[in-house]
């Protein structure tokens, strides 16, 4: 029988981290639900994304792997999903470990190991360090880039 798995997240700054996610949540199963937190869920939960949600649910809604895009409007709509859109896996990435262990009742839940060494937090903290350089030295930075390509014509 063909087996449905659902994830959530923001999904902002759509980053490999994200990709290869929901790959291997599309590897466990036939159909993959994807879940995006809305603008007014992510303020209520303290986060300010970059991304507004129309632009996330359009990325990840063309994601090859993708099925289905959903908003994530609270914390308790998880049980009635699973309900809704009969559920066989509830999967999410291992940052979350254990907290969703109440919904075992209702199906499989998996935490998934994260990809190492990207997130959004860092993505947001190479923006910041990026916009903290003088302006003047960025765009002679692009002349010498602009320069040394000349040089390789
Ligand atoms: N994720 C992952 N590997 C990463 C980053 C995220 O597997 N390197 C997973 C998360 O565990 C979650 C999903 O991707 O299941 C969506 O995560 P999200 O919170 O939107 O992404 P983060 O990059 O973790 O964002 P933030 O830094 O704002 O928490």
């Amino acid at each position: 029988m063909a087996k449905t798995i659902i994830t959530y997240g923001t999904f902002d700054m759509f980053h490999i981290g994200h990709l290869k996610l929901l790959q291997r949540l599309k590897d466990m199963a036939d159909e993959l639900i994807v879940a995006i937190s809305t603008d007014e869920f992510n303020i209520g939960k303290g986060k300010k994304v970059m991304i507004p949600y129309e632009q996330r649910e359009e990325i990840v809604s063309n994601i090859k792997c993708v099925d289905k895009v959903i908003p994530e409007e609270s914390w308790e709509q998880k049980l009635t999903d699973v309900e809704k859109y009969d559920i066989d896996i509830f999967a999410i990435g291992d940052d979350w470990a254990g907290e969703f262990d109440f919904l075992k009742k209702h199906c499989e839940v998996v935490y998934l190991e994260r990809t190492k060494d990207i997130s959004t937090t860092q993505l947001k903290k190479s923006l910041a360090n990026f916009m903290s350089i003088p302006k003047e030295d960025i765009i002679n930075a692009f002349e010498v880039i602009e320069l040394l390509k000349k040089d390789f014509e």
